[in-house]
């Protein structure tokens, strides 16, 4: 009965199914305690590493830190993805690169991160192979299970799979330790710091489908698909085992249309065997843009005849070609490109992002139009290929740094064992704008090396590289099949294309132009940037000349442009106090910038028409504004007031423009379609800030603790006009089964605080002394809070021998620590261990806990405290060693003060604030409040629903 019971909690807590025979995939996201370490006093590091034996000299020999027994009480409790950069304060020590925020070599003491997590695994899953996945751990991340170290990561972008198995307790806790070390940077944009992915538990048999070891291509002829299916089949046990394999294929409706059997197979112990096979299907639906379909294909493997292991490989079927003269084919139809570059921060809660926020994202992208997306300059999070997969966008899948060691090598084959099957994946690529090479030979050699070893993995897809140089150079333009051509400014597509005319070409970064979202006066100062489309300098061109340099040549596959969001770091031109990216189509909260609305006309299918700026020029009566349309309409009329300002052609991907005499009121522009009036839009002159307005951009969430709704907070006059420019403080209250997990305003310049999260300090117990004494009673005058212990004996001087048993029947201990000044709503907490087989403790010389037995918390009363030294005194039997190599604790805990999150706020800015609600798993009705400074509050719900 026992075993099954714990059989039945194991399983409830980790929210999973019955026992299982075949593979089980748990997300173990949830409940992990974090705290700092430190980068360079290893004394506020734990310690770690300071051991005679250190974790890499001995198996098992993990550090204190690294094992169970280590007391973690007082870290803070949270779930996972999490990114601690996010949550520091900004710095102008900081690095530029990271936003300025408070982490990195100048701030050691914010820059390594422990997380520590336990798991129980029942004493069932014996003889299973178990395993520990991380998606990705910002960055040079150490994972140790039970005290065993298990390895090392330097990659804060690779996943890392660590076998567990053999270090399990079967039948119990389980504690998993990761440290990571965020004190150097990989890229030069804000990447983020912590264990900002997934992490997973997953069991299998001892023979098994290889992590990531499917990978299904296709061919299409003649209304029919062949699909080739490879599957690395591992056997992690002693004996050789024979198996079976059948393939399912099922549509995206779940029917399914092809199935496979695969008969007397076998794989020899601890050797992984390739099982290939091939399956036709007739009437594929193809994978495409508009409706991108998804088959899944599932493989049991058999021993016996009874299933093992199911592994899932979700896949599309389409076809890709880069033709060096007509550019890119889906599904033999021409494609032009039309992809922006991204990295993996949004506002409020940086890189840490809900699966929810991917799919957001790729959503506010695909809005304008944009078809494809460029993973700046890292693989990506699995879940956003997943979206991409699901949405219909084509992916750039980069790998961080380009070379040809060993090391880089095996990063790019993990790279794309993970993420071939995704038919949104259309090319690998293998470096960004590596200046020290890319001109050079050694570049080329690189390049090739790359490229072939690309091939050798797989042949489906071309692997580029994103070149800054010069044409004609000796380097990486010389060998690469499709090459990447950051900015036309300073070289010449044609060049490149006459040079090499067999080369495929399109262009990997375009614009860097720079645009505050609502602004359109530059104000140095605020550091703020016109969001009309100019290019900023000589060293730039609009976005709408390099669309149009891509646009008229068939040769051109398409392009992306540097960048779709606005993200933290490279506040080009400005730095402190600009923490973020100006080089945005929509800012870092994914609110639309006025270029947004450029490409909406000419990447997109609908008609548009989108006036700018906006007409609230108080003090500027009389004065000439820039006013400009982007449409996709033949002909635009412009009205101020009503009078109208001229009728103006337009020009395929360019847009109009007017100068106006500012007159508040109306001005409206009206849309031509082969002479007809199709669109309309109007802007307005709005009154003071009267009434918030909360919109979410779902009104109901799955009640699963991670689903999001994104809430766009704005700010209307007593009209109901939106008031673009106001930039009230807004705070947030909620309510129900959701939280807020971050807020932002996509003001790149603002150093508000992104998350409002608990405040944890701890101290530790000090100048801890002992006194032996005769009995556990009568210590009244020892244990007052001013007696004066200092020529008491250092705590532990003598070695808990069975004889000191005999000559210490008590002891009194006395220790004192340092408390910071608390704000009232803190709550104050003594995370006491025994150093006594029993014990009452003393504080300040008042009673809080009496003979206690075993570790507790005690909630300390603040009128018994003081701000600065406080006294300890523990009365206790003593803990007594049987043998000498016993150990005992000799740490009574430490005090933590907890004070818990200030209210949510944000400014708006250009009219706009963003926040982000997560659900909390419950079901019910999730309320959010905004209030500000003379407006009338507004209230949001959303449905919660399981
Ligand atoms: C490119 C680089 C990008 C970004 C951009 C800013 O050179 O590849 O990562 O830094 O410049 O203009």
């Amino acid at each position: 009965m026992k075993k099954l019971f714990t059989l039945l909690l194991a399983v409830a807590g980790l929210g999973s199914l019955w026992a299982q025979t075949t593979r089980e995939h748990f997300n173990i996201d949830k409940g992990w305690r974090f705290a700092f370490g430190h980068a360079t006093d290893f004394t506020k590091d734990y310690n770690y590493g300071t051991n005679y034996f250190s974790h890499l000299a001995k198996t098992g020999y993990g550090e204190g830190i690294t094992t169970a027994a280590f007391d973690d009480r007082s870290w803070r409790l949270l779930n996972l993805p999490h990114d601690w950069a996010v949550e520091q304060p900004f710095d102008q020590k900081g690095s530029l690169s990271h936003g300025f925020k408070a982490i990195g070599r100048n701030f050691p003491e914010a820059s390594i991160g422990w997380y520590r997590k336990v798991i129980n695994i029942p004493e069932s899953d014996f003889g299973r192979r178990i395993s520990l996945a991380f998606d990705g751990v910002y960055r040079n991340s150490e994972v140790w299970v039970n005290g065993h170290y298990m390895g090392n990561e330097p990659s804060g972008y690779l996943g890392f799979e660590y076998d567990i198995t053999d270090y399990v307790n079967y039948g119990g806790d389980n504690q998993i330790v990761v440290r990571a070390d965020a004190t150097f940077e990989e890229g030069w944009f804000y990447e983020g710091a912590g264990i900002y992915r997934h992490v997973w538990l997953n069991k299998t048999d001892k023979l098994h489908v290889a992590t990531d070891g499917t990978f299904v291509t296709s061919e299409v002829k003649d209304g029919q698909a062949e699909l080739s299916i490879s599957v690395a089949v591992q056997n992690d046990g002693l004996q050789r085992r024979n198996f079976t394999m059948k393939h399912i294929l099922t549509d995206a409706q779940g029917k399914e249309v092809a199935t496979d059997n695969l008969l007397e197979l076998y794989v020899l112990p601890y050797k992984t065997q390739e099982v290939v096979s091939q399956l036709t299907l007739d009437k594929p639906v193809l994978w495409d843009l508009d409706n991108p379909h998804l088959y899944t294909l599932t493989t049991t493997v058999y021993d016996n005849g009874k299933a093992i292991d199911t592994y899932t490989t979700t896949i599309g079927i389409r076809t890709i070609r880069f033709d060096n003269n007509e550019g890119f084919f889906l599904n033999g139809k021409h494609v032009k490109i039309k992809g922006t570059n991204n990295h993996q921060d949004h506002a409020g809660v940086g890189s840490a992002m809900p699966d929810g926020l991917q799919e957001y994202r790729i959503k506010v992208l695909k809005s304008f139009g944009s078809n494809a997306y460029r993973c700046s300059h890292n693989p990506p999070t699995p879940e956003l290929l997943d979206v991409c997969d699901r949405l219909g966008i084509l992916v750039i899948d980069e790998h961080r740094m380009m070379g040809s060691s060993l090391l880089q090598k095996d990063d790019l084959k993990r790279l794309i064992d993970r993420d071939r099957n995704h038919p949104s994946v259309i090319s690998w690529s293998v470096g960004n704008e590596e200046w020290g090479i890319e001109n050079k030979v050694s570049g080329a050699r690189i390049a090739q090396t790359m490229q072939g070893y690309v091939k050798s993995l797989d042949s489906t897809r071309p692997a580029t590289a994103a070149f800054s140089g010069s044409i004609g150079s000796k380097g990486i333009t010389t060998t690469l099949d499709l090459l990447g051509i950051n900015y036309i400014v300073n070289k010449s597509t044609d060049d490149q294309h006459k040079l090499f005319p067999a080369q495929s070409i399109w262009g990997t970064e375009e614009g860097s132009t720079h645009a505050t979202r609502g602004v359109y006066f530059r104000d140095d100062e605020k550091h703020h940037i016109p969001a009309y489309d100019k290019a900023p300098n000589s060293s730039f061109i609009s976005i709408e000349d390099g669309w149009k340099h891509y646009a008229s040549r068939d040769y051109l596959g398409g392009m992306f442009i540097w960048t779709g969001f606005d993200y933290r770091g490279e506040p080009t031109p400005y730095a402190w106090p600009s923490i973020g990216t100006y080089f945005g189509m929509v800012d870092q909260c994914g609110f639309y910038k006025d270029d947004a609305w450029y490409l909406k006309s000419w990447w997109g299918n609908e008609p548009v028409l989108h006036l700018l700026p906006h007409w609230n020029w108080e003090g500027k009566e009389g004065q000439p504004i820039e006013v400009w349309a982007h449409s996709n309409c033949d002909e635009v009329e412009l009205f101020l007031n009503k009078k109208s300002l001229g009728k103006k052609k337009m020009e395929a991907n360019s847009h109009l423009q007017w100068m106006v005499n500012y007159t508040p009121g109306t001005l409206e522009a009206v849309g031509y379609k082969n002479g007809k009036k199709v669109l309309t839009d109007r802007i307005q002159t709005t009154k003071a800030p009267a009434t918030l307005a909360l919109t979410g951009n779902a009104s109901t969430i799955k009640a699963n603790d991670t689903d999001i709704v994104m809430v766009t907070v704005a700010v209307k006059d007593k009209n109901g006009l939106a008031v673009p420019t106001a930039e009230d403080e807004v705070g947030f209250s909620i309510k129900g089964p959701g939280r807020i997990i971050g807020v932002g305003n996509g003001n790149p310049s603002s150093l508000e605080r992104d998350r409002f999260i608990e405040t944890i300090e701890t101290a530790p117990i000090e100048n801890l002394k002992e006194k032996i004494v005769t009995a556990t009673t009568g210590n009244e005058a020892l244990v007052t809070e001013s007696y004066d212990a200092t020529g008491w004996d250092n705590a532990f001087k003598d070695d808990r021998t069975q004889e000191f048993g005999q000559k210490a029947p008590a002891l009194v201990y006395r220790g004192s620590f340092t408390l910071p000044q608390w704000q009232k709503d803190a709550t104050i907490t003594l995370f006491s261990s025994n150093i006594g087989v029993e014990q009452s403790v003393y504080v300040n010389g008042k009673l809080v806990a009496a003979n206690l037995k075993q570790k507790a918390e005690l909630v300390l009363p603040h009128d018994i405290l003081h701000t600065g030294a406080n006294s300890i005194a523990i009365v206790a039997t003593p803990i007594l060693k049987n043998r000498p190599w016993d150990f005992i604790n000799m740490n009574p805990g430490l005090v933590r003060i907890f004070t818990p999150a200030p209210q949510w706020k944000r400014k708006l800015f250009s009219g706009l604030a963003q926040v982000i609600i997560q659900s909390t798993g419950e079901a019910g009705s999730i309320e959010l409040t905004a209030t500000g400074n003379g407006l009338k509050p507004a209230t949001l719900t959303v449905k919660a629903q399981k």
